[in-house]
């Protein structure tokens, strides 16, 4: 989808689609007030009918408005005419971006931004639109035969900005478009399943990223490097499958400067079956997005590429598939991970856990300025927080908060959870240096302590995005995120380390 910046005044030039907000009782926007007097008092008539309340989200579509040039006039409720809330914004845009594609509109002309809404500014609005409208006519029908899928037939969006406001606008629009293709990127990557994602395709994808930038260098370590590394614990994961694991390392320089870079490690498990400790039936289809995290790390390389940010991140994504066989690891076998701990891998189903700690351990080598890993870690951050938080938990306060500062800004949350030093009695093992399980209480956290013990040596945060990047039931898919709170984040250390011009 193209998004661009115009000044028009709404029904004087031809257009094939003019979107305007209405609010209740009967309210206009400035840009529907104005085509109300175009149209010699239309839009009021119908509002007096009772057709449209206003009320947010709700949608009217008009044709042929008496002395415009349009051919269509969306009307678009926005609750009360005062500022409404971020989440009731993206709620109006999703609303906008299904109706104009439902009804085959191929081209739109946008006075949405002139709403008001709560502590946002204008680019903060543009950025969600281009975001959200994107984000919003995804679909996944690539494995579907060519007759039964179904092409997104909204094109191009002009949104009406005041001339002195559309450079800063269409930077915005930049960057919210960059972070819709990031999440679209992690989207397929989610979606598709494992037997074509596999770690070698994943690998695959990595490179072709790498190769679109000359910014990017990449390596991909196979499992010899892994076993020279001392990379135990990973690949007692690996052991299981008919698949070669995979490590890969995706530098993005765009800092020459050299400043100490951002480490993004992403679980990259393409098949969690849960091991010789192996789940249930139902729904197990659904472990395939047991690589989100490892999708997240390359969406949102893909987007600071594409924004050209002047820092340096690193992706590192340990990925293998979570299988049963008779060279499987076993509940009860010891391991030594990279860092030289001894592991009891009491459930092989805590695999994420074991190919991140040792990822964890390599990231030391960029001295990083902080490390964020991203994982579908524990069915027990489902349980508490839902599909609406991600689980949020580190051992460094200041980056701690930026993460929650970058998830309000984003509408992309994480929720903080206690790593408190008292949990770390769960993981105690009669036989090796640790235990890969805590028991059932408090599960995201002993997962977390479990991490921790990697993690000393460095600012680090550890996001659980098991609830968040996947939507189960009708909806059924990956979500994109955290996508867009970890460009956020780092858009918000770029304008850190540069403050705009
Ligand atoms: N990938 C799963 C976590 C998961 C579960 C994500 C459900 C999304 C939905 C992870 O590898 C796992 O199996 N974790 C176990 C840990 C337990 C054995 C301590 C879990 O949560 O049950
Ligand atoms: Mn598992
Ligand atoms: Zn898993």
């Amino acid at each position: 989808m193209e998004y661009s910046v115009k000044q028009a005044i709404p029904g004087k030039q031809p257009s094939p689609c003019v979107v305007v907000a209405v609010h209740e009782r009967q309210q206009l926007s400035p840009a529907a007030a104005q085509l109300d007097k175009l149209s010699r008092g239309y839009l009021r008539t119908i509002l007096k009918r009772g057709d449209i309340k206003g009320k947010c989200g709700q949608t009217l579509l008009l044709h042929d408005v008496p002395w415009t040039r349009c051919e269509r006039v969306l009307l678009v409720g926005c609750g009360k005419n005062r500022g409404m809330s971020p989440r009731d914004f993206r709620k109006v845009l999703q609303q906008t971006a299904r109706t104009l594609d439902r009804h085959g509109v191929r081209e739109a002309d946008c006075h949405l931004l002139e709403v008001d809404v709560e502590d946002r500014n204008l680019e903060w609005k543009a950025r969600q639109a281009a975001e959200v409208m994107t984000a919003t006519l995804y679909r996944f029908d690539l494995l579907k035969r060519k007759e039964d899928r179904q092409p997104v037939r909204l094109r191009r969006v002009h949104f009406d900005v005041p001339e002195e406001q559309a450079r800063a606008a269409r930077k915005a629009l930049r960057q919210g478009k960059a972070i819709a293709q990031g999440m679209t990127l992690a989207r397929d990557l989610a979606n598709l399943p494992g037997n074509l994602c596999t770690p070698t395709h994943l690998a695959d994808e990595a490179r072709r990223l790498a190769n679109s930038d000359r910014r990017f260098r990449i390596q991909v370590l196979d499992e010899k490097r892994m076993q020279r590394l001392g990379m135990g614990a990973l690949l007692a994961v690996a052991r299981g499958s008919r698949q070669p694991p995979r490590f890969i390392v995706l530098e993005y320089r765009g800092d020459p400067g050299g400043g100490a870079p951002y480490v993004l490690v992403g679980k990259g498990i393409t098949f969690d079956s849960g091991g010789i400790s192996i789940k249930p039936a139902a729904a197990m289809d659904e472990m395939k997005y047991d690589m989100s995290g490892a999708a997240s790390v390359l969406g949102t390389l893909a987007a600071v590429s594409r924004l050209a940010l002047p820092l340096n991140v690193v992706g590192v994504i340990p990925s293998c598939e979570n299988l049963p066989d008779g060279n499987a690891t076993k509940p009860g076998d010891i391991v030594t991970s990279m860092s030289g701990q001894t592991i009891e891998i009491l459930n092989t189903d805590a695999e994420g856990r074991l190919i991140l700690c040792d990822a964890l351990t390599y990231s030391e080598r960029f001295k990083p300025r902080a490390v964020i890993d991203i994982a579908t870690l524990t069915g027990a951050c489902v349980i508490a927080l839902g599909k609406h938080y991600s689980g949020l938990l580190g051992n460094d306060e200041t980056l701690l908060k930026q993460l929650g500062e970058a998830g309000e800004t984003s509408c992309d949350r994480p929720w903080r959870l206690p790593l408190g030093e008292e949990y770390q009695e769960q993981l105690k093992s009669n036989f090796a240096d640790i235990a890969n399980v805590g028991g059932r209480e408090a599960g995201t956290i002993t997962a977390a302590c479990f991490l921790a013990r990697f993690t000393e040596n460095y600012p680090w945060a550890h996001l659980d995005i098991a609830g968040t990047a996947w939507l189960s039931g009708p909806h059924k898919g990956a979500t994109g995120r955290p996508v867009p709170l970890l460009v956020q984040f780092l858009l918000d250390r770029a304008a850190e380390a540069a403050p705009q011009s």
